[in-house]
């Protein structure tokens, strides 16, 4: 069901308190090597912004653990970050603690037009504990709640329900970003144009049965690449060599096989595999046909599972693709997943809507320099998992349907 955003409500001289999620990955120096979430939520912030609202942004970095300020995880790089966004636009910040009186004084010092971060609500145990005193202090500072935090969605902390809730009676809507996720990854996923094809991939099968077990039915076709194929590889009695198996997940890899069989998904796995002694760039290579020898592992599809992966992708108008074909990280490793960015990429411009999964899926893509390509790519790793897997959030059940 679509969601009021916040396009729909009058923000001039009205005080928003925006949930974003700011957690984006920070070196060892505490630089941000990746600020694709902070300029994902770019558009709902401009919208406020630009219609003289005063903006509060709210957030957590990291996994602090709720004691005071953990300085390597302040939101004081994100804010810098966020002015140099905004084209050198001042964006305050108020250290210490998000519900202090050093924060209420910097919200009610806000003019119109303006934007204030607050600390890492992570600083305060209330935040994880969905604590309502808490809570009801954030509720306190603004009119209109506003929800952009989709990497968040799956988590009940403070923020994300218990303000909302205590904002009962003011208006609570999603953010832009927000809309666009819940957009691709529910509604997309309820009517998808056909044929509806998924590709799965990434090292382990357990991570991904309940995705599984949602899609089942609902696709036309699942091509699972990755590790988590030699597990389902293995039930089916194929010899894996000294390849990555979960051999304690056997019997639900079977039931997975026997799933598909019984419903009118296919599920393709791969038939080749290009293989390695280790690890490493250095190592000796070979292809392998069905069954891989002992002392090999298997770490990228093979050339020829390739082609029958391009080949499903062609046909298909809407694809979903979450999880690596192989070790992409370790070159010449990365050749299987490349080659299926590049055909879902094509796909795309042929018309077809492309939905890629946040986390190593979304990382990956970036390397190939195929980000833009896609018609989505999640900015959440476990919410967008969640929610492929038919999972509901108390955080977006509590915002106003449009
Ligand atoms: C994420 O990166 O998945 C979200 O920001 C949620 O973070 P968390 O797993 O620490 O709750």
């Amino acid at each position: 069901m679509p969601k009021k955003t916040i396009e729909h409500v009058e923000v001039a001289s009205s005080t928003v308190l925006m949930r974003v999620d700011f957690n984006v990955p920070l070196d060892d120096a505490g630089q941000i090597t990746d600020d694709l979430r902070i300029r994902m939520a770019l558009p709902s912030i401009k919208s406020v912004i630009d219609r003289g609202g005063r903006l509060i942004l709210i957030s957590h970095l990291g996994r602090p653990e709720g004691k005071g300020v953990e300085p390597s995880l302040s939101l004081k790089p994100i804010a810098d970050r966020l002015g140099q966004l905004l084209d050198g636009a001042k964006v305050r910040f108020v250290p210490d603690d998000c519900v202090g009186s050093q924060a209420t004084e910097a919200v009610a010092a806000l003019s119109d037009g303006q934007v204030l971060v607050l600390e890492n609500l992570r600083f305060d145990a209330g935040e994880k504990k969905g604590d309502k005193e808490f809570a009801a202090k954030l509720a306190a500072l603004a009119h209109i709640y506003c929800n952009d935090a989709f990497g968040t969605a799956h988590r009940n902390d403070a923020s994300m329900v218990a303000v909302p809730q205590a904002m009962s009676g003011k208006p609570r809507v999603a953010g832009l970003l927000m809309d666009k996720e819940l957009s691709f990854l529910s509604e997309t996923l309820r009517s998808p144009k056909k044929p509806f094809v998924a590709v799965l991939g990434g090292a382990k099968v357990s991570d991904k049965l309940g995705v599984l077990h949602n899609l089942m039915g609902k696709v036309d076709t699942i091509l699972m690449g990755g590790a988590m194929s030699y597990t389902l590889l293995k039930a089916l009695g194929f010899d894996m060599g000294s390849s990555m198996v979960q051999l304690g997940m056997l019997k639900q890899a079977q039931q997975i096989i026997d799933e598909a069989a019984a419903s009118p998904t296919d599920l393709i796995l791969p038939n080749d595999h290009v293989c390695g002694k280790q690890i490493s760039r250095m190592t000796p290579m070979k292809i392998c046909k069905d069954s891989i020898e002992s002392g090999w592992m298997g770490l990228d599809i093979g050339p020829e599972t390739v082609s029958q992966f391009v080949e499903e992708i062609r046909k298909a108008k809407t694809i979903l693709w979450n999880g690596p074909m192989g070790v992409f990280e370790t070159k010449p490793f990365d050749v299987g997943t490349k080659q299926i960015a590049e055909a879902i990429a094509q796909a795309t411009d042929s018309g077809a809507v492309s939905i890629i999964g946040g986390g190593e899926t979304a990382a990956a893509v970036d390397e190939f320099g195929l980000a833009e390509r896609f018609s989505h790519i999640s900015t959440g790793g476990g919410a967008s998992l969640q929610m492929l897997e038919g999972k509901e959030f108390a955080s977006v059940n509590l915002l106003e349907k449009a």
